[in-house]
């Protein structure tokens, strides 16, 4: 039988990445971030000076480009040449374009592959935008955290990131392909008035009942 995989999504600082880590963390399952994957080619276009617009382009670079998406101990990691990427993933140019070079296609499908591979051999906390809509849409664990617009923007601040959310949030709802949006059978949570125990119990607890049912 396949691995569990937990669907974790919602728009930009809903802190569903918190949630997710904290999430994997209790169950024992390995943690990942598929926004550090956009992130990273978005960070490797801007350094070649390619912009987002040059779809064709890009769509020719992808299976060229020196990135791996693997894992050190619970938690997934962006390779760059062999180098670990962080603070990069979080420039102001990565902000900027992440979400104009999440909506090619291509992209995309090249994502999806190497994010649905993590789960072939291991169970998986996956956090996202489209990973209960597109990567895992069979998955019965699937979860939509959001928050106020001002809530959101705070909690963004309050990490010291100047980042338009806003912006992010709409083009991440506009595209054609895969956008953000609630899967149908998702439990919707509102974190504006919560503590970050609180989301997660909520979570582990809907996971347990689940499984018990199931078995
Ligand atoms: O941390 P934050 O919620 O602000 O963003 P993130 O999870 O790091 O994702 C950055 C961007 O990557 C999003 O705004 C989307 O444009 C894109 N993304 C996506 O399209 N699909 C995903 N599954 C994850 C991220």
């Amino acid at each position: 039988m396949k691995p569990p995989a937990i669907a974790i999504d919602g728009p930009a600082a809903s802190g569903k990445s918190t949630v997710a880590k904290l999430v994997a963390k209790k169950l024992g399952y390995t943690f990942i971030n598929t926004g550090a994957m956009y992130r990273a080619i978005a960070w490797y276009l801007a350094q070649q000076g390619v912009a987002p617009a040059q779809h064709e382009k890009i769509a020719e670079m992808l299976p060229n480009m020196p990135l791996d998406f693997g894992k050190e101990g619970a938690v997934s990691t962006v390779l760059c040449a062999g180098k670990r990427l962080g603070r990069e993933l979080t420039e102001p140019v990565v902000n900027d374009s992440v979400s104009l070079v999440a909506a090619i296609p291509e992209v995309r499908a090249f994502l999806l592959h190497k994010q649905r591979e993590y789960n072939e051999s291991e169970a998986v906390v996956m956090e996202g935008r489209d990973i209960g809509t597109a990567v895992f849409p069979d998955t019965p664990f699937k979860y939509y955290v959001t928050a106020s617009e001002e809530v959101r923007a705070a909690r963004r601040a309050a990490q010291g990131l100047t980042d338009s959310i806003r912006e992010r949030d709409k083009n991440d709802r506009e595209r054609a392909c895969s956008p953000l949006t609630r899967a149908a059978d998702a439990r919707v949570i509102d974190t504006s008035d919560m503590t970050v125990e609180q989301v997660v119990a909520e979570i582990v607890n809907d996971i347990k009942d689940k499984t018990q049912v199931q078995s």
